[in-house]
């Protein structure tokens, strides 16, 4: 499929997605948004692709929804069309890993999607915000929940009242990150990454990334119930016998999916 908005290439069993309005540091208006959503339905479903590593320019992530795509919709069109639920919805729906690779700005919409993705690796060009309070609206998709679980409510409240943005260090020391690397760096440590989870069984995948998500969704009870039964659930798997003699016998796993 043919994008124009997006660049996306299979290497091996990852899917990498650039998103690609370089003119507009990225900004995310519909056509793009459509795509990607389209991207990362078609690599979810692709039975090679076992991770996905989503990813901006060197200057900028995403720079916020599309201001000017924005600027003159009424309050009933963006009601009624459900402004970016859609989009949103189809993003947390996928079930394989998406390690999202942050250069530069991550701002407002931007920011939001990052924090979609299961985690963020970013380059110490890094800058986070949501930078919306100064166009007169707030976060839409997701970052007053999101960037509030992550790093707490007076970050949080700081950073979309006042517009400020947070640089890579401050994003690490917070916990918005998982870790800050050269930006020279940054790719072949995310498709690092990336690669060392295609490693690995995707049924164990699948059943980390449902788990470690119900914990934003549920009591402590409820989500230590739905680990255990997922985790009781593996030892139903090929997978679990092979992993496990694998390290009695001292060699590498051949995990099959099974
Ligand atoms: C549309 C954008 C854009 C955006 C940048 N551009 N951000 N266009 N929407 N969000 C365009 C600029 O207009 C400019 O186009 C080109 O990209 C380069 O940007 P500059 O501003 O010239 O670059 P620079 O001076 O380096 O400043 C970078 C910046 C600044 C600090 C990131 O562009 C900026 O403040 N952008 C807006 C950030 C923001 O407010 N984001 C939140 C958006 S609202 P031209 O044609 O002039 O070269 C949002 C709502 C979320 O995200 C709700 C749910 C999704």
């Amino acid at each position: 499929m043919a994008y124009k908005t997006i660049i996306v290439e299979i290497d091996e069993h990852v899917a990498l997605i650039k998103l690609n309005r370089p003119d507009a540091l990225n900004a995310l208006n519909s056509a793009l948004l459509g795509e990607l959503g389209q991207a990362l339905r078609e690599a979810d479903a692709n039975e090679k692709v076992r991770c996905i590593v989503l990813t901006g320019s060197e200057k900028a992530f995403a720079a916020g929804a599309d201001i000017t795509e924005m600027a003159d919709k009424s309050f009933v069109e963006a009601f009624l069309g459900d402004l970016f639920a859609r989009e949103a919805e189809a993003i947390e729906r996928i079930r394989k890993p998406i390690i999202a690779a942050v250069s530069g700005y991550a701002l407002g919409g931007g920011c939001e999607l990052a924090m979609m993705c299961d985690f963020i690796i970013a380059s110490d060009t890094a800058k986070f915000g949501q930078p919306e309070i100064n166009l007169g609206v707030m976060a839409g998709m997701g970052g007053s929940q999101r960037l509030t679980r992550l790093v707490g409510k007076s970050k949080s409240m700081e950073m979309h009242l006042t517009g400020r943005f947070m640089d890579a260090q401050e994003a690490e020391r917070s916990g918005l990150v998982s870790r800050v690397v050269p930006a020279k760096k940054l790719m072949e440590e995310a498709m690092g990454a990336a690669e060392k989870i295609t490693e690995k069984s995707q049924l164990s995948v699948v059943a980390i990334k449902e788990a470690v998500n119900r914990s934003y969704e549920t009591t402590l009870s409820e989500g230590l119930l739905q680990e255990r039964r997922l985790f009781h659930a593996l030892f139903a798997t090929e997978d679990q016998k092979e992993g496990m003699s694998a390290f009695v016998d001292k060699r590498e796993a051949q995990f099959r999916d099974k």
